[in-house]
């Protein structure tokens, strides 16, 4: 039997990062997990061979370090690269920019050096809808105005940047690089088998993962930031995509980049085209778990934008990938992790 593709998949012990590794290995992929663990949980090895049936390489480190890196490759023939590792909290961004230019920056520009080295050029890397400006248009589209608010979105937008320089950068001698920059809007939800999901480590910023913990008692109530926004119930609009279409999306976009040879650096949004309230989906949640979500409305968080939802025809167009999955089916996952696990994996 031919040894599966490898795919190194950074950040694959975080959320999003694990559950593409559970989706490129139930693909026929043979995914290899680099994580310093620094906003995830040792436990999540177990349960993504639970869910897969097999053992998983996994190694500790620091995709800023470059001894870590070499030693990865040399070891390894990777046909791509996911790249999730790195930092990705708005506001604590403000507070420590130089951590965040560093993790996300610094650890692409390691990343890419390394994989120039020994001859992997194919490249899926985590961007966000961040990176597009506050007075850009809805729905949005990928020619959208890039002007990120805050030194996360800057930090995404940089590495953008960088990658599409080196797409088109090319020495003859190279093999040419095929980069997809991958624009998430509002992932939410987790895998059916209730063994994994969003489990951050403190207070959640987000959402959903704020609800949840309501909902198991975890937390008092959860606080509606503003509800004056110019939205149909004058709360706050965003996409919010089921976490497994996300994924799916991004093998997707792996096997457009394996697909053909070619110097290319592609954009595709990962949304739904959908906008959901932040009271819709209070109430989904309500709906799915069949508790009660007592809430408070508070001031509007500074950096919100009212409203924020994604044109996802290109990545439908080119890649034949669209989400599928409700807003019901999404807070029908969130819920069946969080009453599984009260605590989070490490409950
Ligand atoms: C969603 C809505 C809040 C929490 C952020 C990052 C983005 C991406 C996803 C990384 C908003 C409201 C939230 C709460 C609330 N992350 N809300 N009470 O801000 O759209 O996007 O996470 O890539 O880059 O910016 O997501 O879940 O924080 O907020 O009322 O306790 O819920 O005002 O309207 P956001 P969010």
């Amino acid at each position: 039997m031919s040894e599966a593709t490898k795919i190194l998949v950074t950040g694959g012990a975080g959320y999003i990062g694990s559950h593409l590794v559970v989706a490129l290995a139930e693909q026929g992929f043979d995914p290899v997990i680099l994580d310093d663990f620094s906003n995830s949980r040792p436990q999540i090895r177990d349960r993504l061979q639970r869910i897969l049936g097999r053992e998983l390489q996994v190694v500790a480190g620091d995709v800023n370090d470059r001894h870590t890196l070499h030693a990865l490759f040399a070891g390894s023939d990777f046909a791509a690269v996911a790249h999730l590792a790195g930092r990705k909290a708005v506001a604590e961004s403000a507070r420590q920019p130089l951590s965040y230019y560093r993790a996300n920056v610094g650890g692409t520009l390691a990343l890419c050096e390394a994989m120039a080295e020994f001859g992997v050029r194919h490249l899926l890397f985590s961007s966000s809808a961040t990176v597009y400006g506050e007075s850009a248009a809805m729905p949005l589209r990928e020619d959208a105005p890039l002007r990120a608010t805050n030194p996360y979105g800057r930090s995404k937008l940089m590495v953008e940047q960088m990658l599409a320089d080196l797409a088109v950068a090319q020495r003859p001698a190279d093999k040419l690089w095929r980069i997809a920059a991958l624009r998430y809007f509002n992932p939410v939800g987790a895998h059916p088998s209730g063994e994994i999901g969003e489990d951050p480590l403190g207070e959640p910023e987000n959402l959903a993962p704020y609800i949840a913990q309501v909902a198991v008692g975890r937390r008092q109530r959860l606080r509606v930031f503003g509800n004056q926004y110019p939205t149909a119930d004058g709360t706050g609009v965003r996409d919010y995509i089921h976490v497994m279409d996300l994924v799916e999306g991004h093998v997707a976009a792996l096997r457009y980049l394996l697909s053909e040879g070619g110097a290319g650096y592609f954009v595709w949004n990962l949304g739904t085209g959908c906008g959901a309230s932040v009271l819709e989906v209070i109430a989904a949640f309500e709906r799915a778990s069949g508790r009660p979500v007592p809430y408070v409305i508070d001031a509007p968080r500074p950096g919100d934008v009212a409203s924020c939802w994604a044109d996802p025809r290109r990545a439908q167009r080119d890649l034949g990938w669209r989400a599928r999955r409700t807003l019901d089916e999404m807070m029908r996952d969130v819920w069946r992790w969080q009453a599984a696990h009260p605590g989070g994996l490490g409950s």
